[in-house]
Order: structure tokens, then C-alpha cells, then sequence
């Protein structure tokens, strides 16, 4: 039976695992017949992205109203190649796409619960036509635990090989995590999923974390609305 492809984004605190559950899902994705692509965002090729880059280093300190404009601009020209892929039959796997411009700039606004939460609700207006999703994944971790992990990955160039200005600070990875699950509140119905990816006080396998996220993309594929709001 012919399916229409999917659209699944996977979300998180650095370090909790996204690019690894991206990865095994493109791969689950190909061993089924059913061609994936996998997609990243930032993309720090693009003259956006560079720009974005140099925040991440700490040499451009730029409001969150305007770090959200440059991660949505990057995001809206990266948009084309999404809706190629999708109309030519491909899976389309995001690793990091609208919700982390809503947790990460909303966790760097001083403000109450409820500004924070005007500001998620602006940033998703403001991402309002880009491909949407039909699920996306926020990978749960304990901030501590994604903290140890994020030292384990080694040689991105864009850095200089260093930790980025949010990945430094455990306590504004709390901050984070916080906001990605207001995102989710606010995107349960726009199918935002949270999965918890702890065993204990570890992190559960990659393979259980897989496997969490099989089931619940199945039961959301089950449960969802029908039809992918059009972007321009
Ligand atoms: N479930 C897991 N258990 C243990 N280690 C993991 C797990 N998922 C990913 N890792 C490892 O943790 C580090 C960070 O994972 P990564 O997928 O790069 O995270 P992210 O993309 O969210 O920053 C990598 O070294 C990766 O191999
Ligand atoms: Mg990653």
C-alpha cells in the first residue's frame, strides 16, 4: 500500500541523543523499502548558517528575538529541499528544526512562565509556513547526564572544536529542557511527543530509546489528524 512519506523531527538538550535516534531511524526507515533522508539544522554552510555559527562561538551576543529570526530564516531555506524530498516519496528526518528555537531562545528570555510562553507561541507563528512535521520527538534526558555525553562528541569544525555558548552551562540546560517541555504542552495536539530516554539515573540504551520512539510514532501516525498544512 502506497503511504505518504513522513515528516519526523528529533528534538532535545545536547547530548540526549537526537542525531543517534535520527540516524537509526533513517536506517530502520531503509531496511523497511521506505527511503529516508536524514536533515540537519543549522546548516553552517549557508551564509545563515555561518552567522549562527558565530553566536554559537560567543563572538555575536544577539538578542533571542533576533537569534529566532536567523534560525527561522535558515530553516525557511532549507524548506525547498524538504518539500522536494517529501513530493519525490522520501522519509524526511529533521535533527533539530521549530521546537528548538521556541526551548532555546525562550530559556535565554528573562521573563515569567507566561512570557516565556508568548514567546514559544511567536516563534512558532513565525515558523508558521515551513513544512510542518507530522511528529516530533523531544528525547528527555536528565541535563546532568546529557552534559557527560555531550563531551564525548569531538571535532566539529564550526566551533573549533570547543562546546558552543549554550552546551557550557548545566544550569541553562535545565532552563532548556524546561522549555522544550512547554513546547510540548503547547504542541501536543500539533503532534509533540515526549520521550523519556532515562533507565534509572542512566540513560536508557539507544536501542530501548529506538525502540520507545517505534511505538509512539505509531501510535501518533494512529491517532493523527489527516493533512499537512501547506507552507508557501
Ligand atoms: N541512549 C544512549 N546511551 C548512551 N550513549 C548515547 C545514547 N544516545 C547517544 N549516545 C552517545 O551520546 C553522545 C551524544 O549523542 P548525540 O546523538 O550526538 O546527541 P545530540 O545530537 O542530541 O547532541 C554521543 O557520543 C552518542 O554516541
Ligand atoms: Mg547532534
Amino acid at each position: 500500500m502506497a503511504r505518504k512519506p513522513l515528516f519526523i523531527v528529533f528534538e532535545g538538550i545536547d547530548g540526549c541523543g537526537k542525531s543517534t535516534q535520527a540516524e537509526m531511524l533513517v536506517e530502520f526507515f531503509g531496511k523497511a523499502g521506505r527511503p529516508a533522508r536524514l536533515i540537519h539544522f543549522p546548516n553552517y554552510t549557508s551564509p545563515t548558517g555561518r552567522q549562527i555559527a558565530k553566536h554559537l562561538r560567543g563572538e555575536d551576543k544577539a538578542s533571542p528575538a533576533r537569534m529566532a529570526v536567523l534560525y527561522a530564516k535558515d530553516k525557511y531555506e532549507g524548506a525547498p529541499e524538504i518539500r522536494k524530498l517529501l513530493s519525490s516519496g522520501f522519509n524526511v528526518v529533521v535533527d533539530r528544526y521549530t521546537a528548538s528555537n521556541c526551548a532555546y531562545q525562550s530559556a535565554r528570555i528573562k521573563g515569567t512562565a507566561a512570557q516565556k510562553d508568548a514567546f514559544i507561541e511567536w516563534v512558532l507563528r513565525l515558523e508558521a509556513l515551513l513544512p510542518q512535521p507530522d511528529v516530533t520527538f523531544i528525547i528527555d534526558v536528565r541535563p546532568a547526564v546529557a552534559f557527560q555525553k555531550n563531551l564525548e562528541k569531538r571535532g566539529r569544525k564550526y566551533l573549533n572544536n570547543k562546546a558552543d555558548v549554550y552546551e557550557k552551562d548545566v544550569a541553562f540546560q535545565k532552563e532548556v529542557r524546561k522549555q522544550y517541555l512547554s513546547y510540548a504542552r503547547i504542541c501536543k495536539a500539533k503532534g509533540a511527543v515526549v520521550i523519556n530516554a532515562m533507565a534509572g539515573k542512566k540513560m536508557a540504551s539507544k536501542e530501548a530509546v529506538a525502540s520507545k520512539v517505534l511505538s509512539s510514532l505509531y501510535n501518533a501516525l494512529l491517532t493523527a489528524k489527516p493533512a499537512r498544512p501547506k507552507g508557501k
